[in-house]
């Protein structure tokens, strides 16, 4: 995880920076810091959040910096182990995005060498072995230290008297926005969208000189052109526009984002990619592992095509017998555990299928095929908006799969649907949630990995303990919690599951806890054994997925906001899980 940022042009380059560090704040807040070219080299970090008032931009007057925003794997979040990390001499300063595995011993043999260590991170062996190799051209000494290397590493490094920044990138991500006479390097494109749309997604391997007239690339020490993508996100979707949170206003983008990402799946394409698979597996992580489970459900009863939705990360150690096809769902593209099971898959007598946001990401480097979604830059850490357009593929996957089943289903009263769901009255709601200490959300069928998305949004955003059973299970163990004061929510909506789950619900309720039920206009059964009825527009079955998950995702943000909880950038988490 971590975001890093550097500049190299005319304008005040620790503004730039630090801007473009507000920016990546989803991938890691603890602690801060720049390292600020100029006579010498000066760092200036914190920890804690970004607090552009920690700078006076007006004494920061260099057109050279780099910056990091921190998320803590090696050493506490604190002042001393926030990034920029700098050599024994002060004259050579590194931010990093990654993790070194072998840094324990090149620390140990570095300290024999006589090196003094500030910090408890593996990032200072790096600065300290180009301290070591370096001899007046900070390109030739990143080049010697990076064969040292184990693990994963984006690296941004300046050198007194150098005026360029040496970039290296190795499994993490790094992206160069090449403008008119300068050139702004981040972990993502959002940080360079303000100055330039033209950007090099980076590959593994690549080393870097970055000067403000250009750049020059090589890979195995040789000198290489990469392609200049034009990227489409326009700069108002990096930016709140009006809405109280980033979370909000994604949430509120949801209809056109799944029409746009139905309209942007190239059927023809897609038909290609399916034609003959007999078998899937699906693997993802967190909010994308659950639209994933909801596929399954989809496909196997439209299709009847079996398929095996794993944990990316649990897929890893045993990975199951594959055939078929193996799609590996992940909003960032940069999820290291989607990642190590696609690489994994590869092994394999299977096709891999990606499907992701964010063009360049290191999935579709590995991944035979991508499907993008088109959700837009997702900033906020709870994911939303990219949950409904992995849906929306994955939903067009299944029209594919059963020659149009779901289409008939009318994928295009979806976004209605989902605009009305946007107004639904949900305060009775909120008001029972906000005081709960836990609270548990139950569905059958494919609203169960629904509900189960509705108890990971709460619990992220809000704090409140949120756990999600399928409401069968309930009566095997978890009602023995159930109290007055532990609400549950309850997805009870007409089809197969409706009866055993009011059912469910009198069993509930019996147990005296207050029950918030979703369910169908004019239900007057579920009004008689509900508290609070939530009820959802009147769409075919398949739509009722999208509603309900706006209607969950409105209430935890809702309950969220209500607890003063810190929305963006909740406790302890990061959007981007580069790590294991
Ligand atoms: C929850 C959330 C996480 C991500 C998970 C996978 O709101 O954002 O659970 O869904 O970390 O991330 P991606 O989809 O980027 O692989």
């Amino acid at each position: 995880m971590c975001g890093i940022v550097g500049y190299i042009g005319p304008r005040n380059a620790a503004e730039v920076v630090i801007k473009g560090l507000k920016k990546l704040e989803y991938r890691g807040y603890d602690s801060f810091g720049i390292a600020v070219s100029s006579d010498q080299i000066s760092i200036l970090k914190k920890g804690g959040r970004i607090q552009e008032s920690f700078f006076n931009l007006n004494e920061l007057n260099s057109g050279l910096v780099i910056g990091h925003t921190r998320w803590a794997t090696h050493g506490i979040p604190n002042d001393t182990n926030a990034h920029p990390h700098s050599d024994c001499s002060n004259n050579i300063a590194l931010v990093h995005n990654g993790i070194i595995e072998n840094f324990l011993s090149l620390r140990e043999d570095l300290l024999i060498r006589g090196h003094i260590f500030k910090s408890d991170t593996d990032t200072e062996v790096i600065v300290h072995l180009i301290e070591e190799f370096y001899n007046g051209d900070l390109l030739y000494a990143v080049r010697d230290v990076i064969p040292l290397l184990q693990g994963s590493f984006a690296i941004l490094v300046i050198a007194k008297g150098e005026k360029r920044i040496i970039a290296a990138r190795y499994k993490s991500p790094l992206v160069l926005g090449i403008g008119d006479g300068e050139v702004i390097a981040g972990s993502d494109v959002t940080p360079i969208l303000d100055y330039t749309p033209d950007v090099i997604f980076l590959e593994d391997g690549d080393l870097v000189s970055i000067r403000a007239e250009g750049v020059v690339i090589e890979n195995s020490h040789v000198i290489i052109e990469r392609l200049v993508t034009c990227v489409d996100w326009s700069r108002e979707d990096a930016r709140k526009g009006g809405f109280d949170h980033f979370m909000q206003k994604e949430i509120f983008e949801q209809a056109s984002v799944f029409s746009q990402a139905i309209r942007s799946v190239d059927y023809e394409a897609l038909k290609t990619i399916l034609s003959g698979v007999k078998e899937i597996t699906v693997v993802g992580c967190g909010t994308s592992y659950h639209a994933g489970m909801i596929f399954r459900y989809l496909t196997e009863e439209f299709a009847r095509i079996p398929v095996r939705v794993e944990f990316a990360s649990e897929f890893k150690y045993s990975p199951p017998p594959l055939h078929g096809l193996l799609i590996a769902l992940t909003q960032s593209g940069e999820t290291a555990d989607t990642l190590a099971a696609v690489e994994i898959a590869k092994n394999y007598e299977c096709t891999t299928l990606a499907i992701t946001n964010v063009l360049g990401s290191s999935i579709t480097r590995v991944a035979k095929n991508t499907l993008f979604m088109r959700a837009g830059p997702e900033v906020s850490v709870a994911a939303t908006k990219s949950f409904i357009a992995e849906l929306a593929v994955l939903f067009c996957i299944t029209d594919c799969l059963s020659e149009g089943e779901l289409r008939t289903q009318s994928l295009d009263s979806a976004h209605k649907a989902i605009e009305d769901a946007l107004l639904i009255d949900i305060d009775p709601a909120v008001d029972l949630l906000k005081n709960a200490g836990t609270v548990f959300f139950v569905g059958r069928g494919w609203y169960y990995p629904v509900s189960l998305e509705g108890a990971l949004k709460l619990k992220e955003i809000s704090y409140i303990h949120a756990e999600s059973y399928a409401a069968g299970e309930m009566k095997h163990g978890p009602f023995a919690l159930l109290s007055e004061e532990t609400p549950v929510v309850a997805i009870c909506v007409e089809g197969p599951t409706y009866s055993v789950m009011i059912s469910n619900i009198k069993e509930v309720k019996a147990r005296r806890a207050p029950v918030i039920a979703i369910g169908n206009k004019g239900d007057t059964d579920l009004c008689a054994v509900a508290d609070v009825v939530v009820t959802i527009p009147d769409t075919p079955r398949v739509i009722q997925i999208l509603t309900i998950t706006v209607i969950l995702q409105l209430l935890a943000y809702r309950t969220a906001v209500a607890l003063g909880r810190d929305i963006d950038r909740p406790r302890n988490l990061a959007k981007s899980v580069t790590v294991e």
